[in-house]
Parts: structure tokens; C-alpha cells; sequence
């Protein structure tokens, strides 16, 4: 198949919304990561993303909402922390989960009875959703298990020839997925972290649990509440070692270790230390919003290089550093040191 490249024009946008009503696939932007979109009330659609993607079926779609109002279509008995939630961040980087009404598919809930529902802060992205006037299921646009899609450079590496479209709205704001939030329990948990730093969330649910996944390796038999945090995810070809501390202390184990094919994630205050090394720099260690940028696209640059191992710097974990932490472990499979 052909994947037409669109632009944010208005008859652009009105292309990537008659692809998306007639059941076609269309890469979309938001300020969190690119998306793989279709109808979310076309079963057949959504099985198409599954395809393109090489989801395993077990793992849930999220809809796409243009705000609040929408909630009501699709789920359940909504409580009121949701519309405070949806006042105060939508459209941001928050995804909800609430029980589910029968008009969404077991297609988009992979069979739960729940569903999770965002609306994403594009303005391109907001203006397909309206003009489709249907929800749009979406994940990340990249191929199961590689680093999620945060320009429109690499929605072409991942999904040309697989998909009817893609659509450029620019590079990604945020740059992590959004954070995810079960408002199903009490106290509501934390599912995965995101664009939205949990204090945030704190601040208007009071206390938030954190689901056992975000915290260390599951072991055998153990369920995460999100399926898919259970995937090895955002994994480079080469082993990433992710190494956590003081940054001066971190720079200097790795300088340590490096062989000639070592490759690096570090901060750009170190940056020199590993000069003539394959080096990413993913921003200032004062600059989370920065490294949360950065860091998908980082973790996408070894695979053109010949790296045949990496050692990642790591943020503290407060703030977006709670994001970028848990990206960069789960990349190295949780082949975390601590010095
Ligand atoms: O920022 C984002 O959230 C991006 C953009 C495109 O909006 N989307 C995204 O989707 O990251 P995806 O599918 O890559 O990640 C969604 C996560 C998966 O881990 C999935 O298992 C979980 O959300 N999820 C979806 N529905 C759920 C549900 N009903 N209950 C628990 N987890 C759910
Ligand atoms: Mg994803």
C-alpha cells in the first residue's frame, strides 16, 4: 500500500478524517508521541492497527476524545474526579481509565471492561478527531516493541507501506506517552508514568498508588493492571545498561567501562567525557522536559550505528524524571546498576 504523506491543511486534514471514517489507518500527531489512529467504533479498523504494528492482541487500545463531553459516549458510571482531571489537564498528557459502555468494541479493550480515553493536546490532531466525528483508537505509531514514534520521520521508518497515511504536525512536545491513571479504584493508580508528573495528579486525587510494575520486574504469573507494561518496550538492537546516581558519580562508572563500541546516554554536562564514543545527549540533568524530548529519539539512534552496548545516565525519579526513568529501564529490560 501507498502512505501518503499529509500536511496541517485544512484539506489535509480533512483526507487523514474521510481515511479514518471509511476504516483506513492514519498516522497522527499529538504533543506526546505520533499515534497510529482508526475509527474506534469499526472493529475491523481496529484490528487493522494490531496488524501493522505487530500488537499482541491481549493489549488495549486507548480512544481519542476532541474533550471532556465525550467522556459519557464511552464509559460508565463516570465519577466526578474525571471531569476535575479533564478541567484542569485535558487536553494534556493524561489517559483515564473508567468502566466501559457496550458501544466500544472488545477490539479496542482487548476484552476488558475497561477503557482508557485521552484527549490529546494537537490542534491538528483535535481537528481530524472532530471532523472523523468518531473516537480514534490509538497507540504509539511505532512497531511493537521499538522506541515510540516522536517526529514524522519516524512514523516513515516504522509504518510506510503498512498504513493509508501519516500525518506531519512537527516534532513532539512532550516526547513520553501520556501518563496513565485506573480511576477505576480506590485510590486510584498510577498505570504508567508520563507527560503528566504524578505530583500533579497528587495535588487534585490526594493519593495515588503505584502499580507494582513501574517498580521493579514482574515475576512469574504477575499481571500489571496495563497490559502492555508487561512487553520488553522501547529496546535498542544493543543491551542498554541504565545506571542510576549522583550524575558525576554515573558519568564516571561509565567512562570506566567504555570499549570501543560502547555507546552512551548521558546529560550534556558530560557529554565530553565520551568523546569519540557514539554519544546522545538527551539535554541538561536540570532539564526533564528536555530529556523527556530526547529520549526516544536517542534510544532510535543506536540502530544506524555499531554500538554493540549502551550505558544511559539517569534522571531522579521526581517530576518527568519519573517518565524518562521508567522509559530507559524498561529499553534496558531492568538491567539497572546503582552506584
Ligand atoms: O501518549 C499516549 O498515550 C500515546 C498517544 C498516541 O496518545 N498512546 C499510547 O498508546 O501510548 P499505547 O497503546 O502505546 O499505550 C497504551 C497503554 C498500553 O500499555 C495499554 O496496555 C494500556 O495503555 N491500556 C490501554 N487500555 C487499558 C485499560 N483499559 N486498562 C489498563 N491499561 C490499558
Ligand atoms: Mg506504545
Amino acid at each position: 500500500m501507498e502512505t501518503k504523506l499529509l500536511r496541517e491543511t485544512e484539506q489535509d486534514i480533512q483526507e487523514a478524517a474521510a481515511i479514518l471514517r471509511a476504516g483506513g489507518l492514519v498516522g497522527i500527531p499529538t504533543e506526546t508521541v505520533y499515534g497510529l489512529g482508526a475509527n474506534g467504533l469499526d472493529s475491523s479498523a481496529v484490528g487493522k492497527i494490531f496488524a501493522a504494528k505487530g500488537r499482541p492482541q491481549d493489549n488495549p487500545l486507548i480512544l481519542h476524545v476532541p474533550d471532556a463531553s465525550w467522556l459519557a459516549r464511552y464509559c460508565r458510571g463516570v465519577p466526578d474526579s474525571a471531569y476535575t482531571l479533564a478541567a484542569r489537564f485535558w487536553p494534556g498528557p493524561l489517559t483515564m481509565i473508567l468502566p466501559r459502555k457496550d458501544v466500544v468494541p472488545d477490539a479496542v479493550t482487548a476484552g476488558l471492561d475497561t477503557v482508557g480515553i485521552r484527549c490529546p493536546n494537537h490542534p491538528v490532531t483535535l481537528a481530524i478527531i472532530r471532523a472523523a466525528d468518531v473516537p480514534v483508537a490509538a497507540p504509539s505509531g511505532n512497531t511493537s516493541g521499538r522506541p515510540s514514534p516522536t517526529c514524522a520521520a519516524h512514523m516513515v521508518e516504522d509504518m510506510t507501506g503498512k498504513i493509508d497515511a501519516i500525518v506531519d504536525g512537527g516534532q513532539c512536545g512532550v516526547g513520553v506517552e501520556s501518563t496513565i491513571i485506573d480511576l477505576t479504584c480506590t485510590p486510584p493508580r498510577l498505570l504508567r508514568p508520563g507527560g503528566l508528573p504524578l505530583e500533579a495528579l497528587e495535588e487534585v486525587l490526594g493519593e495515588v498508588a503505584v502499580d507494582a510494575a513501574l517498580l521493579r520486574p514482574l515475576g512469574e504469573g504477575e499481571k500489571p493492571k496495563a497490559p502492555g507494561m508487561k512487553y520488553r518496550h522501547y529496546a535498542p538492537k544493543a543491551p542498554v545498561t541504565v545506571v542510576l546516581g549522583e550524575p558525576s558519580a554515573t558519568a564516571d562508572y561509565i567512562a570506566a567501562r567504555l570499549g570501543e563500541h560502547t555507546g552512551v546516554i548521558c546529560f550534556d554536562e558530560w557529554a565530553g567525557r565520551f568523546a569519540g564514543h557514539v554519544v546522545e545527549n538527551i539535554g541538561s540533568s536540570a532539564r526533564k522536559d528536555e530529556q523527556a524530548r530526547r529520549v526516544f529519539d536517542a534510544l532510535r539512534a543506536f540502530d544506524h550505528t555499531d554500538v554493540t552496548e549502551i550505558y544511559a545516565q539517569c534522571p531522579h525519579e521526581d517530576g518527568l524524571g519519573l517518565a524518562v526513568a521508567n522509559r530507559l529501564k524498561k529499553a534496558a529490560g531492568f538491567h539497572v546498576v546503582e552506584v
